[in-house]
């Protein structure tokens, strides 16, 4: 085989244009002087947001003027300090001192965490006499108390690390944040354009289990209002009060996802409506700074981040979820009612009737039939619908290939690498 030679060099050429070009750890990795910052930006998975972005600069602190903030306060507040540390521009030595009329503002990561009112999610950069360029606040009275000292790396014009000698504190940053379970869920949700959902939730008994389980993780992925006008959505009425449950159940999980997280999971990710007979799980994919949420049946993009709160996130949707233990046999008009209201024979529980409320779900029914049976009829339904030549069944196809070949591809660059 003559290609065989040369078939590594060829993978790893294309793994560059998939995968980001950057890893923020092994770039800070170079000098000891910055392993505090590097590990809380692990910890915090920061550092898998800033290898996602594609233009980005990071403000790095050494040791010293890190755990000056760093050692009193707990992760929370660590994360969002260090949040308004990374910059979503490109900033290296050059144009740090040709910024027009000498000063600017830089959008930072603490403002996409919904958390960030009016400008305190943004950095002020500006160019001081004698050469000197100073950061601080963009909220209105902040002082200009952080320089630049050196430049560490830079990736033209993808990603810039640049040190600065103190850390940027916006107005109430280093305040612990809420508590998740005191926060208004549904208020939240109502703000961010999700009234429908926001309202589908309260009368349908959510909020009670979200507000309950938001202090041990919580994600929820909100429709936006759009999302239930759309053509094609089912009409909830047909519904059973327990599937109209399952749906909602459908839109959160019960783990802290920020959007590092999202961006990295390539495993299923089961929801509050996943149990022993339906699997209720969606995957995510993402291209760029975009993420879309594949369920089998449809797929949505996020649209925004409505909460980034250690441990509870929020975010819309563009489309409502549709869960292929629901929807899969014909998505618009006529979802899986059907076989609940016609008892079977078997004993065998059908997917339509097994989503019951959250915390009950016990395993018994489950065990009473062949393991595989549930599970798999529901999927294997998806998998016919979506061969079925909806576009979106299409997409999730393609995208599904790319990640598996993404995994490969990286598993033989780590292997090439450390050969
Ligand atoms: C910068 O990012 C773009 C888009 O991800 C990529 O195509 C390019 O190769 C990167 N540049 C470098 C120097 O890595
Ligand atoms: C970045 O580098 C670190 C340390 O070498 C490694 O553990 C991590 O897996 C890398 N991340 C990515 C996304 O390649
Ligand atoms: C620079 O200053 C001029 C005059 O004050 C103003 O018109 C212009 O909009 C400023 N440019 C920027 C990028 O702020
Ligand atoms: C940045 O801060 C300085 C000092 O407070 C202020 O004069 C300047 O107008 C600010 N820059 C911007 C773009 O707001
Ligand atoms: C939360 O907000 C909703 C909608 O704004 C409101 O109806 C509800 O009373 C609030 N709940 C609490 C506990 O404040």
């Amino acid at each position: 085989m003559v290609a065989h030679s040369r078939l590594p060099l060829l993978v790893l050429l294309s793994l560059l244009t998939v995968v980001s070009a950057h890893n923020i750890t092994d770039i800070l990795a170079a000098d000891p002087q910055y392993s505090d910052f590097n590990n809380f930006l692990t910890q915090t998975r920061l550092a898998d947001e800033i290898n996602t972005r594609q233009t980005i600069t990071v403000l790095v602190l050494n040791n010293a003027a890190f755990s000056a903030v760093a050692d009193k306060h707990p992760l929370s507040v660590v994360k969002n300090l260090l949040s308004l540390h990374i910059l979503l521009d490109y900033f290296d030595n050059t144009k740090l001192h040709q910024i027009t009329n000498g000063t600017t503002l830089s959008t930072t990561l603490y403002q996409t965490t919904g958390t960030a009112n009016g400008n305190v999610g943004s950095v002020n950069i500006t160019d001081l006499k004698g050469g000197k360029v100073g950061f601080g606040s963009a909220a209105s009275g902040s002082k200009l108390d952080s320089t630049y000292t050196k430049s560490v790396k830079q990736i033209p014009y993808n990603i810039s690390v640049i040190e600065i000698s103190a850390p940027i504190i916006a107005p109430g940053i280093l305040a612990a944040p809420p508590p998740s379970a005191d926060l208004n869920i549904t208020a939240l949700i109502e703000k961010a354009g999700c009234k429908t959902f926001a309202s589908l939730i309260s009368t349908n008994g959510l909020v009670k289990t979200f507000q309950s389980t938001a202090d041990k993780g919580l994600t929820i992925f909100a429709p936006n209002d759009e999302a239930f006008k759309a053509r094609g959505v089912p009409d909830l009425s047909k519904l059973t009060n327990a599937e109209v449950v399952s749906l909602l159940q459908y839109h959160a999980t019960a783990k802290y996802l920020p959007v590092g997280s999202l961006k990295t999971t390539k495993d299923a990710i089961n929801t509050l409506a996943s149990n022993g007979a339906g699997k209720y799980d969606f995957t995510v994919s993402s291209a760029g700074d975009s993420l879309t949420i594949h369920t089998g049946v449809d797929s949505s993009r996020i649209a925004d981040t409505v909460l980034d709160s250690t441990p509870l996130s929020i975010y819309s949707v563009d489309n409502v979820l549709l869960p292929p233990e629901l929807f899969a046999t014909s998505p618009s008009p006529a979802p899986a009612p059907e076989p609940a209201s016609s008892p079977s024979p078997s004993s065998a529980p059908t997917p339509a009737e097994a989503p019951s409320p959250l915390p009950a779900s016990p395993p018994a029914p489950a065990g009473d039939t062949p393991a595989g049976s549930p599970a798999d009829a529901p999927s294997s339904a998806a998998e016919r619908s979506t061969s079925a030549g909806k576009s979106s069944g299409v997409h999730v196809k393609a995208s599904a290939v790319l990640t598996v070949t993404v995994t490969a591809l990286s598993a033989l660059l780590i292997s090439t690498t450390f050969m």
